[in-house]
């Protein structure tokens, strides 16, 4: 993720203290990245970068020095090879002008190759020798300053300021003579310093450039089915407040072989970065709107509806084991295959309460009759079912389950007379139970995709409820180099 991720020198960063951030407007899915999450985020880019600066090659230096005693030397320093670092301390902070990683204190071992020739009126044969050194950096600071910004719908960051300051830095010559010693102390300090803060820095330059390319790399939308698409857009510009980053996209459902018509939706968008108390790294808000908006797409394609002509997969429905339910039916149609049209009548309401998320779903059941393959409806029974979903996290997905709360039926048009009421209404409580709720349990299972970079999972996720919204409060975890070096070889 780098992107969720993200980070002078610390400069002035005016800092605005608030636990509530004012999402943007439109957003209906929002992200925050909490300090936890940040510190997470810090500690991972430090680890990629010192990955990247282990065996790293700084350019040969080579200098020419009047040694007293010994004349003119020509001294070359090669192979310098970053070996290792290690950091003692770091911290990132935000501000409304951008983001701020510092690394303070930290080590690096350095390997090299040096070599000499001398010529001087004293010794007319040259003399030369080689060996190699190590080269220990003591006390180097590194700081960079991000920002973030939307640009069209994606996210692009800026790296604002950056430096790397070796402050100290000893050599450990392994043989050679002790003048040597000398002349790489006094000639060459200095030049060994400059060329590792030059190496780092432009490491960083580069290691941001990759991470603004996997921004850049990040879908617009993304494909749910046959029949939607989620908007994944990025809405304004994320919003850095002392402890936190918070951003914004679209997340509503599209139809995918229609025009978009753009929904209105009211805009009162203030959420919180609380978690209930917990710490937890990130903070994935998702208004009810989402709901509404994946409702209204699939009632509009027309797939909310089920064909059923057997009841729990043995039982084929005939007139004639009905004939007790509905014994006119049995009359006009003796023996005849039947199937049950069950279509959502108009789109599912939808509402996030303080435990869980309410629906009300309008169903018509038509009994239709299979005769000389020819399908004659017969009646049709209309249900509204109230029903809770509960939410939970499974993987990246965010998904839901039904449970039954309470349903009414009505006759709504018969062609054979009345029906016995209190017969299809316990029919109807078995089929609810049996077909209908599993059914949307199935379709549920599958989930809604969260945003999150791939190469990320979420850890030990927590679902709140704060209407409109509900809220997925959780650790996250990387699953391994794979992804990330995948998406680098495609960008390089
Ligand atoms: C950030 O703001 C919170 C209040 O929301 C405050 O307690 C905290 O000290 C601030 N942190 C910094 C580094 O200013
Ligand atoms: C450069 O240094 C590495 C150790 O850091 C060594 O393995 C390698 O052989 C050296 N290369 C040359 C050309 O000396
Ligand atoms: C540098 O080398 C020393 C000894 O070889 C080792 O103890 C130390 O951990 C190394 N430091 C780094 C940053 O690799
Ligand atoms: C790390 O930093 C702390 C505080 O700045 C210091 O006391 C400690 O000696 C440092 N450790 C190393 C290994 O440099
Ligand atoms: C996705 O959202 C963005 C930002 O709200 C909007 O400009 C764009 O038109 C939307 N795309 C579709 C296909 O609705
Ligand atoms: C099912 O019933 C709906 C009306 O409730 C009707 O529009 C649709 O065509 C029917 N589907 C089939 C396959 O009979």
């Amino acid at each position: 993720m780098a992107p969720f991720i993200v980070y002078v020198l610390l400069s002035h960063l005016s800092i605005q203290s608030s636990g509530y951030i004012q999402a943007n407007e439109e957003g209906f899915i929002s992200g925050v990245i909490t300090d936890k999450g940040l510190d997470y985020a810090k500690d991972f880019l430090i680890e990629e970068g010192i990955g990247s600066f282990v065996q790293l090659q700084l350019p040969e230096v080579e200098k020419s020095v009047k040694v007293p005693l010994v004349g003119n030397a020509k001294v070359v320093l090669s192979n310098i090879t970053m070996k290792g670092i290690e950091v003692n301390s770091s911290s990132v902070k935000t501000g409304e002008s951008g983001i701020v990683i510092a690394v303070s204190g930290a080590t690096a071992n350095l390997s090299m190759s040096w070599r000499y020739s001398v010529s001087s009126w004293l010794i007319p044969i040259g003399v030369s020798d080689s060996g190699t050194a190590t080269i220990k950096v003591e006390d180097m600071q590194v700081g960079l300053t991000l920002n973030l910004k939307n640009q069209e719908g994606t996210l692009k960051l800026f790296l604002l300021d950056y430096g790397c300051y070796v402050r100290d830095l000893s050599i450990e010559l392994e043989g050679g003579a002790s003048w040597l010693y000398q002349v790489l102390v006094d000639a060459f300090e200095g030049s060994i310093a400059s060329s590792v803060e030059k190496a780092i820095t432009k490491k960083i330059r580069e290691g941001i450039e990759k991470l603004d390319s996997l921004l850049q790399y990040l879908p617009k939308q993304i494909s749910l089915d046959r029949t939607a698409n989620l908007n994944v857009s990025f809405i304004g510009n994320p919003v850095l407040s002392n402890s936190s980053i918070a951003i914004a996209v679209n997340g509503l459902f599209t139809a995918r072989n229609e025009v978009s018509v753009p929904q209105a939706y009211p805009k009162e968008f203030v959420i919180s970065s609380a978690c209930g108390g917990l710490p937890k790294m990130i903070k994935v808000s998702i208004h009810e709107n989402v709901f509404k908006s994946a409702s209204l797409v699939y009632f509009n394609a027309g797939s909310m509806q089920l064909i059923i002509d057997e009841l729990q997969g043995k039982t084929i429905l005939n007139t004639a084991e009905w004939r007790f339910i509905v014994p006119q039916l049995y009359k006009s149609y003796p023996n005849d295959d039947m199937q049950l049209n069950i279509t959502v009548s108009s789109p599912p309401v939808i509402q996030v309460t303080n435990q869980d998320i309410g629906t009300t779903i309008f169903v018509d059941i038509t009994i239709d009759v299979l005769e000389d393959g020819e399908v004659i409806p017969v009646a049709c029974i209309s249900v509204d079912i109230s029903a809770s979903c509960a939410l939970e996290i499974v993987g990246n997905r965010i998904a839901g389950r039904l449970n039954l709360q309470k349903f009414y039926t009505y006759l709504k048009w018969s062609k054979i007379g009345k029906l016995h009421m209190k017969l299809i209404q316990a029919l109807m409580s078995s089929a609810l139970k049996t077909i209908i709720i599993p059914y949307l349990n199935f379709e549920l299972k599958r989930g809604l995709p969260l945003p999150i970079i791939d190469g990320f999972a979420f850890e030990k996720a927590n679902i709140l409820y704060a209407p409109p919204w509900i809220a997925a409060c959780s650790d996250v975890s990387f699953l391994g180099d794979y992804y990330l070096h995948q998406q680098a070889t495609h960008l390089s």
